[in-house]
């Protein structure tokens, strides 16, 4: 069976570029779409323990009418399976099943998922053909796009992998139904981030009342996907390894992946998303107080925010988060920290985001203590 995308952004990269197939029903013709963007005769399937049980029979009967042989990995999900043990496992996966270099790596899951499969990819016989399926919407419009994979160590998130972009992209925004609405609002926070980064139409489009489509899973969450997708794969062609302009996409995660790594990546209490939101509200405030932004850009997006029902204040992670010292000292072991320099991204207006070096320790801590207060 083949279906029709109703939208198709292409990541141009040379050699290695690449479509992601946006819209509805896009799992049943995977197969077809896969065997064509790799020409591969044999894959993987890595997957998770939860969304095997929604859509695994589904990919498999494609690849099977598209010819294409495969096996299936199914591992534990969330975030622990970013490990050293797993990426063993799916190398062996890999090697085992007897797949060449020329074979695939299908990720169908979330973030988790697409980042050791990918990075699986990017390793097992020095780099085999990779395809994302991703799952949620945080997937579909951050992670599967880019060629960012890796696992997680022990003494930080994302610190080991590689880029290896993929083949082919396709997000069924059908699959996203069967998201918690808690998992389909922090994914929501990362479309918000494109409109803030460089988009400012996409953002007043958004809080116009399209956000209410996306949600109910209107025609709006495809056009969000798409514009979400281009304005990504718009940055990754400029600065595919992160040299310059691909630090726009941590826009709200200097801040948020310091509040993730206080409650210990404790899901219960914060997931990525929420941190972003709460870190972008954060980096628009910071804006204001540096003078670089009037009073209403950062009370416009906490509003926004606010109102999808999505955290935007220090306050609104629950339990303790610690004080404003070890705030600014999680900001400092984070990655994004260069030679011990702070860098932010910070704004001048709604979508006139910049990235911002050497921000003096001083004021981030007087900002944090302003609003821990
Ligand atoms: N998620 C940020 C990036 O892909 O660069």
């Amino acid at each position: 069976m083949t279906t029709t995308a109703t939208r198709t952004v292409r990541v141009d990269l040379a050699g290695r570029s690449y479509d992601i197939l946006i819209g509805r029903d896009q799992l049943a013709g995977a197969g077809a779409a896969i065997a064509a963007a790799t020409k591969a005769r044999g894959c993987l399937i890595v997957t998770d323990e939860v969304v095997a049980r929604h859509h695994l029979a589904t990919l498999e009967a494609s690849l099977t009418s598209a010819g294409l042989t495969h096996a299936t990995l199914v591992l534990p999900a969330g975030e622990k399976t970013k490990c050293w043990a797993y990426l063993e496992k799916t190398t062996e996966a890999i090697i085992a099943n007897k797949l060449e270099r020329g074979d695939a790596v299908v990720a169908l899951g979330g973030g988790v998922i697409g980042d050791l499969a990918g990075f699986a990819s990017a390793i097992a016989r020095r780099g085999m053909r990779f395809v994302q399926l991703p799952t949620s919407l945080l997937a579909q419009v951050d992670s599967s796009v880019g060629g960012k994979t890796g696992i997680n160590s022990p003494l930080g998130k994302n610190l080991i992998g590689a880029f290896h972009q993929p083949n082919l992209v396709i997000a069924d925004t059908g699959v996203l139904d069967t998201l918690s609405m808690r998992e389909f609002r922090a994914g929501y926070a990362e479309v918000v981030k494109y409109g803030l980064i460089d988009r400012p139409e996409f953002y007043h489009w958004l809080e116009a009342g399209a956000w209410r489509g996306i949600f109910s899973g209107g025609p709006e969450r495809e056009e969000a996907v798409a514009i979400s997708c281009a304005a990504k794969a718009a940055i990754v062609a400029r600065d595919e390894t992160e040299t310059g302009d691909r630090a726009l996409l941590n826009l709200g995660h200097t801040f948020g992946h310091a509040l993730e790594a206080l409650v210990h990546y404790d899901g219960a209490r914060l997931v990525h998303g929420e941190g972003v939101a709460v870190g972008m509200a954060m980096a628009h405030r910071f804006s204001q107080s540096l003078g670089l932004c009037s009073q209403e850009i950062p009370s416009r997006v906490a509003a926004h925010l606010q109102e999808v029902g999505l955290p935007t204040k220090l306050q609104d992670v629950p339990g303790d988060i610690g004080s404003p010292e070890a705030i600014l000292e999680a900001i400092r072991q984070d990655k994004k920290v260069s030679r011990g320099t702070l860098t932010f991204i910070l704004t001048r207006d709604i979508g006139a985001s910049f990235i911002a070096k050497d921000v003096p320790a001083d004021k981030v801590l007087d900002f944090l203590r302003s609003e821990a207060a």
